[in-house]
């Protein structure tokens, strides 16, 4: 037992530190940053809690080692956010048997027993989708766009979800997907990825990126192509992290929908809950904005991340 303030390695009762364990994605891009950073500084030791992080690289396989970590460590409770959305239930269920009660930040995961975690904070990813959607169809439907689309981690529950999202949105206009690769969620491989685009199709008049990050990767394929981003070729994205902000108000960028990152206060609030044994939601919606150029222009010099 240690005095409030002390590092300390189980146990919640009052003045002690919350354990939390946290297993992050990876750093695969600015959102993650922004993320991860949010977490860090909330929960703090003066915060009431004793944070264990550990970082992913984008594997399954790793975050699932750091949840048995956790469970083995005998942490308070376990918080992750999940690479890829199915996959879990074996490990959630050690971690329920070891009453360690677990709560999902960010990304959901597939499961059939949603008793295997207390609750998940995050943004609604398919409405995400649906919202850069909306915007494509009411700007340019009637004019046979070709689109192309760099999509996130093959599995996870944003490419998923942002992807369905999209497309119920353009059903039945003339408006049409003619590629869909992914690009991880990484600058350089949506670059990469676009330039294979680039190559292939003729005719490209819009890129959907799951996210800004490969957004800004494709600017600089279409760039490289000697094109004009923004003017020859739209680009729509997911996120509104300061480069795509940026991006967007220098005309790179023609839409972007907001997925807010900063989670760690909600996730703090949380876990102090389900710790102490009281009733969490068990799904909390995170809400997101949606910015053209001008309203980028305007949200920039106050903007937190
Ligand atoms: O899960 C959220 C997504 O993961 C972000 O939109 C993307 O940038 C990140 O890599």
């Amino acid at each position: 037992t240690t005095a409030a303030g002390q590092e300390t390695t189980g146990g919640a009762a009052s003045g002690e530190l919350i354990v939390l364990g946290f297993s992050q994605v990876g750093a695969e891009s600015g959102w993650r940053a922004a993320n991860t950073k949010s977490i860090q500084d909330t929960l703090t030791k003066e915060n009431g809690f004793d944070l264990k992080f550990s970082d992913a690289q984008q594997k399954q396989e790793n975050q699932i080692t750091a949840l048995r970590g956790y469970i083995a460590q005998g942490v308070d409770v376990i918080a992750f956010s999940p690479v890829v959305e199915t996959g879990w239930d074996a490990v959630l269920q050690e971690a329920k048997d070891a009453g360690i009660p677990v709560i999902l930040t960010d990304r959901a995961i597939d499961s059939e027993d949603d008793t295997l975690y207390e609750s998940f904070i995050g943004s609604d990813f398919v409405l995400e989708g649906k919202m850069a959607g909306d915007w494509v169809k009411e700007q340019y439907d009637g004019q046979g766009y070709k689109i192309v689309e760099l999509q996130g981690t093959t599995g996870s529950a944003p490419a998923i979800d942002r992807q369905t999202g999209f497309a119920e949105a353009i059903e039945g206009t003339d408006l049409e997907i003619i590629a869909s690769q992914t690009g991880n969620f990484t600058r350089t491989e949506g670059k990469t990825v676009m330039e294979g685009f680039l190559q292939a199709h003729d005719k490209i008049d819009l890129v959907y990126a799951h996210n800004d990050d490969m957004g800004l990767g494709a600017i600089e394929a279409i760039e490289a192509a000697g094109l004009v981003p923004g003017e020859d070729i739209k680009i729509v994205t997911i996120d509104a992290v300061k480069d795509g902000m940026q991006a967007l108000a220098d005309g790179k960028i023609n839409y972007i929908v907001e997925c807010n990152p900063l989670l760690g206060p909600d996730l703090a609030e949380l876990a102090k809950k389900v710790v102490a044994g009281e009733e969490v939601e068990k799904r909390i919606v995170v809400k997101d904005l949606a910015f053209d150029q001008e309203a980028a222009k305007e949200a920039l010099p106050t903007r937190q991340y």
